[in-house]
């Protein structure tokens, strides 16, 4: 027998209604099943039902990818209790099914990405797959001379076994450096400079593998990545 579902479950899967959102709409006669109008939200479907709400077909969205500017003060989570979220940016349907790739710190700035696509995000944040991260850093003290050597080498974080992965340092200035990591341990790259008797003052992700912040995006503005921009983590 066909797997049948209740018409306000399949309704609120797909769109921002909840299911007496969903029941008053029937009631309504705002919500059609193969071009009947069904006014009872308990009405039982078949997946390859038509539905349509206020004439505009209903379907099951495909995955999304959004890059997003992350302005500061913003934590990368979808619920928080103290501060705005990246998800308070975001103003889409369906939005709490979106996930954040590889998180930034609260006062890190830049590219967050976000999907509904679990194995997609995987393969961003997993160092297998060498998605690698650039970051700008400006430093509290000018960077010391071997700081490149030590970090092509990689550093021993405080309380952790393992060293880091290389990473390669870009001096742009004294204190003001590009860094690309290939790992994402927590709060790493502060970590890395602390190793160093540095501090990071400001940081802000570029760039995740082959995918670079827009520079058409204002801090807080997002938009969808291109289909090459998705194809490009692998
Ligand atoms: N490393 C950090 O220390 N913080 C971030 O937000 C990202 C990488």
């Amino acid at each position: 027998m066909a797997n049948l579902i209740r018409l306000d479950k399949a309704v609120s899967q797909v769109t921002d209604l909840s299911r007496s959102d969903v029941k008053r709409a029937a009631w309504a006669g705002r919500i059609t099943v193969n071009g009947e109008v069904v006014t009872s939200s308990s009405t039982k479907i078949q997946a390859n039902d038509v539905l349509c709400l206020d004439d505009e077909p209903l379907h099951e969205p495909g995955p999304r990818y959004i890059m997003l500017n992350k302005p500061l003060g913003y934590v990368s989570a979808t619920k928080d209790g103290e501060h705005p979220t990246v998800l308070d940016l975001i103003d889409e349907p369906n939005k709490s099914k979106l996930h954040i790739a590889g998180r930034l710190d609260i006062d890190t700035t830049g590219l967050v990405l976000l999907t509904d696509d679990g194995q997609w995000s995987h393969k961003v944040t997993s160092p297998n797959h060498h998605c690698d991260k650039t970051y700008y850093a400006l430093l509290a003290d000018r960077i010391v001379e071997d700081a490149v050597a030590k970090f092509a080498k990689g550093i021993w974080l405080n309380n952790e076994k393992k060293r880091t992965k290389p990473a390669k340092l870009e001096v742009l200035f004294a204190n003001e450096v590009r860094i690309t990591i290939g790992e994402g341990r927590y709060h790493q790259v502060k970590r890395m400079f602390a190793a160093l008797g540095n501090q990071v003052l400001e940081l802000h992700r570029e760039r995740i593998g082959d995918i670079f912040l827009d520079e058409e995006l204002q801090e807080g503005e997002y938009r969808p990545l291109t289909p090459e921009e998705i194809a490009s983590v692998q």
